[in-house]
C-alpha cells in the first residue's frame, strides 16, 4: 500500500468511528456550519488547527498559509476573511503562528528564495524593519527569531484590523476580535502575545470614514 492509499483507508477508518460514537455527527454538520473562530494560521504540517485546540469539524473557519501572514493583496486570504466575518458572522478571529516558523527564519537570511517566496517573505522583512529597534538588541539566533514571529502575529492582527471588512463589522455588530497567537511546538501550548477587541481604535490613517463616524 502506498503511503496516500493509506490516507484514504484511515478515513474509512475514521468515518466510521465518528458514526459509532455520535450517529448523528454528519447529518447534523451536512447542510449547515456555524463557526464561531476564523483561524488565521502558519501551513506548517506541525501546527494542525482543530487538533491544538480540541475542536470537532464545523468549530474553526481556516485559512493557511507560509507564515500565517495577512496580505493586502492577497484574494485568498481577504475572500475567506470576507466570508467568515459577513456570511459565516465569527465572533472572532484568531492569527496563530508557531515559535520555529521556517518561513520567519528564511525571512531573516539573505539567501534569495526566488519568486514568488521572496514576493511573501518580504511581507516578513517589513515587520523586521518596522521593529528593528526592539530586535537588533534581542540576542542573534533563535531568541530573534523567536521575537520576530511574535511581532509578525502582532503585525497580522493589526493589518486585519485595516481592512474595511473588519471595521465595517466592528462598526455594525461589535465583532470579531481579533487575537494573535504562538504557538510553542516544544510543548503544544499556546501563547497569547496581542489581542485587538472589537473598536480598537488603529492609528487614524488606516480608518475608513463610512465606518469611524
Ligand atoms: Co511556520
Amino acid at each position: 500500500m502506498t503511503s496516500y492509499e493509506k490516507l484514504l483507508l484511515e478515513n474509512k477508518a475514521w468515518a466510521k468511528e465518528m458514526v459509532q460514537d455520535d450517529p448523528e455527527f454528519f447529518s447534523r454538520l451536512e447542510h449547515i456550519q456555524t463557526p464561531e473562530f476564523l483561524w488565521i494560521g502558519c501551513s506548517d504540517s506541525r501546527v494542525p488547527a482543530n487538533q491544538i485546540t480540541g475542536t470537532e469539524p464545523g468549530e474553526i473557519f481556516v485559512h493557511r498559509n507560509i507564515a500565517n501572514l495577512v496580505v493586502n493583496t492577497d484574494v485568498n486570504m481577504l475572500s475567506v476573511l470576507q466570508y467568515a466575518v459577513e456570511v459565516l458572522k465569527v465572533k472572532h478571529v484568531i492569527v496563530c503562528g508557531h515559535y520555529g516558523c521556517g518561513g520567519v527564519k528564511a525571512a531573516l537570511t539573505n539567501q534569495d528564495y526566488k519568486q514568488v517566496l521572496n514576493m511573501w517573505l518580504r511581507n516578513i522583512k517589513d515587520v523586521y524593519r518596522l521593529h528593528k529597534n526592539e530586535l537588533d538588541v534581542v540576542p542573534e539566533g533563535e531568541a530573534r527569531v523567536n521575537r520576530l514571529i511574535e511581532l509578525t502575529v502582532k503585525e497580522q492582527v493589526i493589518n486585519l484590523a485595516k481592512t474595511s471588512i473588519i471595521q465595517k463589522a466592528w462598526s455594525e455588530d461589535n465583532r470579531p476580535h481579533i487575537h494573535g497567537w504562538v504557538y510553542n511546538l516544544s510543548d503544544g501550548v499556546i501563547k497569547s502575545v496581542y489581542d485587538m477587541e472589537a473598536g480598537t481604535k488603529l492609528d487614524p490613517v488606516y480608518e475608513y470614514q463610512d465606518y469611524n463616524g
